[in-house]
């Protein structure tokens, strides 16, 4: 039997399989397509301290292989998550789930977190930092070296929990950024977010999306994220969740192998909302074909 056990900062997962934020909303409409405690958790919608009605539509476009979004964090805030979503929750998934969390200033994130301290069913806090600082010219905290350590310290000051830093890929090298955040105190990374990206309508000769640019995800940028775990893999010395294009239980195994401890699953849910099962299903059979008796031994093997 293969152990496809795997440990993030003392949360122990059945399965290396999470959905990623953003493609599952707070898990309740995937809980009425099957059973998912199967999973090994899932990060659920970016959530701010204020509610948000993301951006003006379109806000969604195809491309090959792959998808841009800007939806722009839509979510009921933060007070409306714990008091009504998260207590909903333990009704349809009995594990702790990964509470994904954005900013447009540093308080909003301290705000954010201490709100989700006192709640079980949290078992790590997982802070977006591709999100414009509003105090520092709109600059994305993740793109700045700085910025990126200051929020992951303010963050550490008060969290009880651990303490994922979600890194952008939209950066000249990943390995400073996540290495300022390990210094700053964090207790995992998780990477990527989406690929800055665009298109343009060309019947109407205009961006296709109205906020002009998006996020680029799904199997187009595997390749990048696999780069990007495998380079801060060899950089910092904290567990890495591994997210980016993976749509296969090989590409997890291959996720795995560059570095990450887990990995997180989000444009291919959207496009098949039973993709995460699937591949929990084929891992078994899948890690034996390649001898693979435990997940947990194949962390970084590539390197
Ligand atoms: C529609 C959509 C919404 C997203 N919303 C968030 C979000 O709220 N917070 C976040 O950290 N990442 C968000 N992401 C990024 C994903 O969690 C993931 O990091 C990225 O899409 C790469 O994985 P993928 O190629 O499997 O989609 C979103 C992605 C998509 C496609």
């Amino acid at each position: 039997m293969v152990d496809l056990s795997v440990n993030l900062s003392g949360l122990e997962l059945d399965n290396p399989v999470i959905p990623a934020s953003g493609c599952f909303g707070y898990g309740e409409e995937f809980s009425e397509l099957y059973d998912i405690n199967i999973l090994g958790s899932f990060s659920f919608k970016g959530t701010t301290k204020e509610p948000r009605y993301g951006n003006p539509t379109p806000r969604i476009a195809e491309t090959s292989s792959g998808m841009l979004n800007s939806v722009g964090l839509q979510n009921p805030g933060i007070e409306k998550v714990v008091s009504e979503v998260l207590p909903r929750m333990s009704g349809y998934f009995s594990k702790k789930v990964i509470a994904n969390i954005s900013g447009f200033s540093i308080d909003e994130y301290v705000y954010c977190t201490e709100k989700l301290n006192g709640i079980p069913k949290v078992g790590i806090i997982e802070v977006n930092i591709s999100c414009p600082n509003i105090h520092d010219g709109g600059m994305s905290f993740g793109t700045d070296e700085k910025s990126a350590y200051e929020v992951t310290r303010a963050v550490k000051a008060v969290s009880k929990k651990p303490v994922y830093i979600k890194l952008s890929p939209n950066v000249t090298d990943i390995t400073v950024i996540a290495k300022a955040c390990e210094k700053a105190g964090a207790d995992g990374l998780c990477l990527i977010n989406t690929l800055l990206g665009m298109r343009i309508d060309v019947k109407g000769r205009k961006p296709l999306l109205a906020n002009k640019t998006g996020g680029l995800s799904g199997p187009a940028v595997f390749p990048v994220a696999l780069r990007m775990v495998y380079q801060v893999f060899e950089t910092v010395d904290i567990p890495i969740i591994g997210a980016g294009g993976i749509s296969s239980a090989e590409d997890v195994i291959e996720m795995m192998m560059a570095g990450a401890a887990a990995v997180q699953i989000g444009a291919a849910t959207l496009k098949n909302p039973y993709i995460c099962k699937e591949i929990i299903e084929l891992l078994p059979a899948v890690a034996e074909k390649y001898g693979i008796s435990s997940l947990k031994e194949i962390i970084g093997a590539a390197h």
